[in-house]
């Protein structure tokens, strides 16, 4: 039995419960495809018994890894972008405390730090510059081994360590994960004799968070992988049968009836600021893997109560083309009462002795009315608590859902063509070896 709930009664104003099951047959057919491999894209289904299938010896080596590099680095950067960054950033900011970074008390420390996210000029200066008299690591990670932006940080990184501390203590600071025998991050590891872990064939980018992608740098920052993987067995197990029992196939087929009846655009919306980065890897999921034959449900997110001091009165009253996913977190990890304050100035009395969670929990309610009343459907995933084991689930869940969802809207959920164009235009622009037609092209068009 999984611990994460769909509640889907507050779209039924928008589809019907006859409309989300006239789904059903083609989820049922999707899950065949999953499990059978007989759909598009099947040469990337490793996700799929991936959590089942991860060996013990995988994850002692993991553990071990990771124990080494805390042992030796006070900080580790996590090198990579897309699927090989947002999986480890959102579950390592959903544990993590809120100010781990300033923290001085080792425990609460969390040592990663992430590069090759982007090409900010400052951000790897400043991140340079942080480094310069730090003991730190590097996870690089990238499964192709040839992407433009975690290859810039980890020539600028790796030079720098070496400088730091010699090229072979800094070499037992590196480790490498990266496809078995392509790409040039594979070629430079054999040569400089890296520690590395493989990125399996068959598992892309965005569906990697429970292989070494996600698992060394999660373990880094000191979380329970073993938590993380068994949430996501439960998962597993609870995603098999084309029931209503499934919750992945309750949130893929409610989402594409929405879809289908005009809500083109999905918000991932959270009432915890821990959820932000779990909502970005959301996004590549769903954006990544629906966005293709010009269809797919826009995947959008907002930080509440934050954004409804932004994006609340588009939400509320703007064009009527979006439906709400909630993640919902039961319970907090801490407890803060509100004070009562003898003067009562500014006029909270009517608060003292409420939870601040309760104060959240009634924002989050009062929206919801509000936005269905407006005519905002709203899917409700509720997690119990911001756990390993429970983030595990929820990752499965959404991964699941993704492939379910894929199948039905007809496209093929494991592949991303579209992302190729703008590297063709990069590369020609900054007159890359090979790209020479594609330059005279682009630069007649400046
Ligand atoms: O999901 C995907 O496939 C992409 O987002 C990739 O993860 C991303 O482009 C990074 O690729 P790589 O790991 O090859 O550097």
């Amino acid at each position: 039995m999984s611990n994460i709930n769909v509640n889907v009664k507050e779209v039924l104003a928008t589809v019907s419960a006859q409309q989300i099951e006239a789904l059903n047959p083609a989820a049922a057919e999707a899950l065949e495809k999953l499990h059978k491999g007989t759909g598009a894209g099947a040469d990337f289904l490793g996700w799929v018994n991936l959590p089942e299938e991860t060996t013990e010896e995988l994850v002692a080596d993991i553990e071990a890894t990771a124990t080494r590099l805390r042992d030796m680095c006070d900080y580790v950067v996590a090198i990579g972008i897309g699927g090989s960054y947002l999986g480890a950033k959102a579950v390592i900011e959903a544990l993590a405390d809120s100010f781990s970074a300033l923290r001085a008390d080792d425990d609460r420390r969390c040592r990663v730090l992430f590069a090759g996210q982007n090409i900010g000029e400052d951000y790897l200066c400043e991140l340079q510059d942080f480094l310069r008299d730090k003991k730190f690591g590097i996870i690089v990670i990238s499964k192709s081994g040839t992407t433009t932006e975690p290859a810039i940080a980890f020539r600028l990184l790796k030079e720098q360590l070496e400088t730091q501390i010699g090229k072979e203590e800094a070499s037992k600071r590196i480790v490498a994960i990266t496809d078995a025998k392509r790409g040039a991050l594979r070629q430079l590891a054999t040569e400089e004799g890296y520690k590395t872990f493989v990125i399996a064939d068959n598992v892309g980018g965005r569906f990697s968070v429970l292989t070494p992608v996600g698992l060394l740098p999660i373990a880094v920052a000191g979380f329970s992988i073993r938590e993380l993987l068994e949430g996501a067995r439960t998962m597993q197990r609870a995603t098999v049968e084309p029931t209503d029992a499934n919750p992945s196939l309750l949130y893929a087929t409610t989402r594409n009836a929405l879809y289908r009846a005009g809500k083109k655009i999905e918000i991932l919306v959270n009432y915890n600021p821990k959820l932000h980065f779990m909502a970005e890897w959301w996004k590549q999921l769903y954006g990544e893997s629906e966005g293709k034959d010009h269809k797919g449900i826009f995947p959008a997110s907002v930080d509440n109560s934050t954004d409804l001091h932004s994006m609340g009165q588009w939400i509320q009253d703007g064009e009527r083309i979006i439906f709400e996913t909630v993640l919902s977190v039961e319970k907090p990890r801490h407890e803060v009462a509100i004070p009562t304050d003898a003067a009562n100035l500014d006029g909270l009395n009517y608060l003292a002795g409420k939870r601040v969670d309760e104060v959240n929990k009634m924002a989050e309610l009062g929206t919801r009315i509000a936005h269905v009343d407006g005519g905002v459907p709203n899917i409700r995933i509720t997690i119990p608590a911001l756990e390993e084991r429970y983030l595990g689930e929820l990752i499965y869940f959404f991964e699941k859902g993704c492939g379910i969802s894929g199948y039905i809207l007809d496209v093929n959920p494991f592949n991303q063509p579209g992302v190729e164009d703008y590297k063709r235009n990069m590369f020609a622009l900054l007159e890359k070896p090979g790209y020479e037609e594609e330059t005279a092209k682009i630069k007649s068009r400046l």
